[in-house]
């Protein structure tokens, strides 16, 4: 394990000599997104403060603070081109809003777009035959990670049948 460290220290120190000599092998530090950071595997704090340019193959990881999660790419590698996987989808750390709205009893819920309910998220509920919706049909998560209305209920569509009860002429 510990030797496995090294040759990845040593392989580092190797590519990163190698990218001062040639800055296109390998790729520039790019910024973690808002709300986040990222995880430098196999390097120590020193020399995350001094690097510049991540050899080829070299994966960083993106970590939010906090309770938030992160949306779009969580990892990004170091392509031979000197550019990073996924660049055109843009990593997030958003707050993620309660889970219990996305399920509602006796009825459906559509969650756009699919995935965590995070900022953004829309809900759509409908609710199955015989029930009826009470509440707004739909809800979204805001940035502060709440949902901007109460969840709604689907109530019975029952129908009231009366029965009296008469016991010696008494009718209750
Ligand atoms: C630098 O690297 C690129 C691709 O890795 C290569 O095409 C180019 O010839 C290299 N330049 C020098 C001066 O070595
Ligand atoms: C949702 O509610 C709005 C008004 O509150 C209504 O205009 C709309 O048709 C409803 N959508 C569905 C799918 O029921």
């Amino acid at each position: 394990m510990t030797l496995l460290f090294f040759h990845l220290i040593i392989f580092i120190f190797v590519s990163l000599a190698e990218a001062s000599h040639n800055t296109s092998a390998g790729c520039a530090i790019i910024r973690p997104p808002r709300d986040g950071g990222i995880r430098y595997r196999g390097l120590t704090q020193e020399q995350i403060r001094n690097v510049q340019v991540l050899p080829v193959d070299y994966e960083i990881e993106y970590i939010c603070r906090a309770n938030r999660i992160i949306v779009g790419p969580k990892v990004r590698k170091c392509l031979p081109d000197g550019t990073w996987t996924d660049l055109s989808q843009r990593s997030k750390c958003l707050l993620p809003c309660a889970q219990v709205w996305t399920s509602l009893e006796n009825g459906r819920v559509m969650v756009s777009p699919p995935g965590p309910a995070v900022e953004g998220t829309v809900l759509r509920y409908s609710c199955l035959s015989g029930f009826i919706l009470e509440g707004r049909n739909t809800t979204e998560c805001t940035k502060q990670g709440t949902w901007d209305s109460p969840k709604p209920t689907c109530r019975c569509e029952c129908v009231c049948v009366c029965v009296c009860v008469c016991v010696l002429n008494v009718c209750f």
